[in-house]
């Protein structure tokens, strides 16, 4: 196993962290967790070398927290950093700090939390934790050694990234989603330079885009750029390195389902470093890239000159939401993600067919016709 710095915390954190948001699940019935699997692959993964392990209120329907902390019995705990969060969309008052947290030491059968997150942070969860003081509750967790090290983690826009990064003096880490195709989405490449720069360790999630990344077989243009390569590694390892080739990441948190992918995983942190691709790995890389890219059926890039839409549609995002589900070929994903993220009012059908857009968009897209082909995707069925 290689050891990675984590910010100024001098704490050496394994290259790879155990991810327990996709434990194993039982054959039949995709809610419960196959615990005895489970357990097999952490431990498995501890024995090897992984110190860090991050799990969460929510995963797992409630039973993630509860089962970690079997799991890390028989003094697995005390060989692991443990991370888990505050789970902030249930935070309304105060008092909702001291009864979610001492559960949560409870469910993990611990007296402290190592690496100690504020789940999920946008704008609205940002206000709300200002607004009730949360750093003056994390504070007397800190002196009182049940939490040893405090941070985030985050989804929304980089501006965002650089208000909390600005609202708290002391934060010791952030946790941000970062892959080689999301390199300029939220925190992003930006954001892992800023936070590395004020000395927080940076902890990377759905670094293969959820599995998105690490399809055996991708779409043919992205095979064809790998098998242009010298180098045999799997889909998953190409990503893996990318990211561990960068100084600012400190530990890269791997979701792993299947004891195939912990030996998979721990093999290519074992031979992973800051710097160690060659000039024609980091080529392959930029071209996989674009490989991806263009399997993109709309060619936005995020600019927003076309907003604000007369009529309130949120034109940028629905393709971003369009594009990913064709790209990674996930329909269903693309329209939960429709139904969530854009409110009915701002959907694609808004669109009255002024052109105000059209005029103002550096591709010249036709947006018109892309909104109705998007909205026909990610509407049907
Ligand atoms: N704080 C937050 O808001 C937040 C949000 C998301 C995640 N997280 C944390 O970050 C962790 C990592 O994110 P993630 O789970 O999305 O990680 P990820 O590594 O992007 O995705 C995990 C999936 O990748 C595939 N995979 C992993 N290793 C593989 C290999 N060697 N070969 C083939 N496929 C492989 C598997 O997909 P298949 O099962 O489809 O094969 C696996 O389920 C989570 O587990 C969680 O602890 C936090």
């Amino acid at each position: 196993m290689q050891y990675r710095k984590f910010g100024s915390t001098g704490y050496e954190p394994s290259a790879l962290g155990f991810g327990c948001m996709r434990l194993p699940l039982l054959p039949g019935d995709d809610r419960k967790v196959d615990e005895e699997e489970a357990k097999r692959m952490v431990r498995y993964a501890i024995d090897q070398g992984v110190n860090y392990v991050d799990t969460a209120w929510s995963y797992h329907q409630g039973e993630g927290e509860p089962i970690v902390g079997r799991i890390l019995q028989d003094g697995y705990r005390e060989r692991v950093a443990l991370a888990t969060k505050m789970p902030s969309w249930l935070i309304g008052k105060r008092e909702d700090f001291d009864y979610y947290f001492f559960k949560q030491l409870e469910r993990l059968q611990t007296d402290h939390i190592d690496f100690y997150l504020l789940h999920t942070l946008n704008q609205a969860y940002w206000d709300n934790y200002v607004k009730l003081k949360v750093f003056d509750w994390a504070e007397k967790q800190l002196a009182d050694g049940r939490i040893r090290k405090l941070g985030f983690s985050f989804h929304d826009d980089l501006s965002v990234f650089e208000q909390i990064l600005n609202g708290y003096d002391h934060w010791s880490f952030c946790q941000i989603q970062y892959n080689y195709m999301d390199v300029e989405f939220q925190a992003g490449q930006r954001g892992l330079k800023m936070a590395a720069e004020r000395g927080l360790g940076v902890v990377i999630m759905e670094p293969l885009r959820g599995g998105s990344l690490a399809k055996e077989t991708p779409p043919a243009p992205v095979k064809a750029v790998w098998d242009r390569s010298d180098v045999a590694w799997k889909p998953a390892e190409w990503g893996l390195q990318w990211l561990w080739n960068q100084p600012e990441v400190s530990v890269v948190l791997s979701g792993m389902s299947t004891m195939e992918h912990v030996k998979e995983n721990l093999t290519s942190a074992g031979r992973s470093g800051v710097n160690s691709l060659c000039a024609e790995q980091c080529q392959v890389m930029k071209d996989v890239q674009q490989a991806w890219k263009g399997l993109a059926p709309v060619a936005c890039t995020h600019c927003e000159y076309c907003l604000p839409c007369p009529n309130g549609v949120q034109i940028p995002q629905i393709f971003e939401i369009y594009n990913n589900s064709v790209m990674y070929d996930n329909p269903e994903r693309g329209k939960r993600r429709y139904q969530n993220e854009i409110p009915q009012e701002s959907r694609a059908d808004n669109c009255v067919e002024c052109g105000a857009c059209e005029g103002l968009c550096p591709q010249a897209l036709t947006i018109i016709e892309y909104l109705k082909h998007a909205h026909a995707s990610l509407s049907e069925g």
